[in-house]
């Protein structure tokens, strides 16, 4: 066991205790909380070699408890929404929580973001965090055992993710961290650039569940181009260029807050970001079929972040893979049911290097 653990406070009523593993590879510098599975900073040189801290997180665990914007940690067991909190798996109809209107969100009232993990295996430049999450927790069927393990390697920091349940059910995964390549307390996050490898998004209706549209012809369009649309971020350019226009699905949302639709196979990332005060960029890689891009826009009314910074809306942003919202009653979209028995094995990687500019060719 490395020396790399330190306790980082207890859960109400003489719960369980909460770590901090501190990662490090001599590039990268990564705190990752037992409490959520929560990556709580992450260190990047910036082009002139100091370290910059890019993701938001807070001081105590306090106010991780006081907060509900899944701050850096890991959703599930289904990120994003689910519509009408229900499902139909086999021909019987789960009931989940309604936590986000009628809609179930990040895997119900006490998802794992609101869990204690197991730090399994604990090195200098990784750590496998565990769960078992009972049948019929939050409503899902099956007993299902969860391993995620945070790895630096050179300039990026992997995740992976591992499962099995002893029922067919339903397993969505991701991370909820909210980036800020300027630095966590810089402010708000409209001049950084984003790159969107997609040319699709899953259209979106009232309480941002995804919706069938139709197209010029009167055929029903799961997914939409990009083509012509603020959605179209294919080409770099800042959060705030287009986050603004008078578009119902921008309206809709208070910005970006959406799902697009990644290219199978392509060997490109799946996003890009650039920050031109520190010269830092991170390229997303995942073998996860879609990204929500959020833009962190109604992120104000948390607790302080780390040394008191202010995170207002729009203070940082997140990239989570995943399937895409409300899969499981949508058998036209890719499926993420996880069959008895079987394993589930996903990656995502956010690497960092720097950049005088982001270039689009
Ligand atoms: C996700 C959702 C957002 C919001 C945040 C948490 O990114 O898509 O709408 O719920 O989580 O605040």
């Amino acid at each position: 066991m490395e020396n790399n653990t330190a306790a980082f406070g207890r859960m109400p009523d003489g719960g369980a205790q909460v770590d901090q593993i501190t990662l490090d590879n001599g590039w990268l510098r990564c705190q990752v909380l037992t409490y959520g599975g929560a990556v709580r900073s992450l260190e990047v040189p910036d082009r002139d070699g100091r370290p910059v801290d890019v993701v938001l997180g807070f001081d105590t665990l306090e106010d991780y408890l006081a907060q509900d914007k899944y701050m850096g940690a890991i959703v599930g067991r289904y990120a994003n929404r689910i519509a009408g909190a229900r499902f139909t798996l086999h021909d019987k109809e789960y009931v989940l929580c309604a936590n986000d209107g009628p809609n179930s969100l990040h895997g119900g009232a006490v998802g794992f973001d609101k869990r204690v993990w197991t730090a399994e295996e604990v090195k200098q430049d990784a750590v496998t965090l565990s769960l078992a999450s009972p049948d019929g927790e939050e409503g899902y069927p099956g007993n299902l055992e969860v391993r995620v393990t945070y790895q630096l390697y050179q300039d990026t920091l992997r995740i992976l993710y591992w499962a099995r349940c002893d029922q067919d059910t339903v397993f969505n995964p991701t991370n909820h961290s909210y980036f800020n390549l300027s630095g966590h307390a810089s402010g708000r996050v409209e001049d950084q650039h984003i790159r969107l490898f997609s040319d699709h998004y899953t259209p979106i209706g009232p309480g941002l569940i995804p919706v069938r549209t139709a197209d010029g012809d009167g055929c029903e369009m799961p997914v939409l181009p990009v083509d012509g649309t603020p959605m179209d971020l294919r080409r770099a350019q800042p959060i705030g260029a287009r986050i603004g226009e008078d578009f119902p699905q921008l309206a809709l949302a208070g910005g970006y807050d959406h799902n697009w639709v990644l290219r199978p196979n392509s060997g490109l990332p799946a996003a890009m970001a650039f920050s031109k005060n520190t010269g830092i960029a991170m390229s997303v890689h995942t073998d996860m079929p879609g990204i929500q891009f959020y833009a962190g826009n109604f992120l104000g009314g948390c607790p302080a972040g780390k040394g008191g910074a202010a995170y207002g809306d729009r203070c940082g942003f997140c990239l989570e893979t995943q399937f895409f919202p409300d899969s499981p009653n949508r058998p036209d979209f890719p499926s993420c049911v996880l069959r008895a028995g079987e394993e589930f094995h996903s990656q995502t990687s956010y690497r960092f290097f720097c950049r005088d500019s982001i270039d689009t060719p």
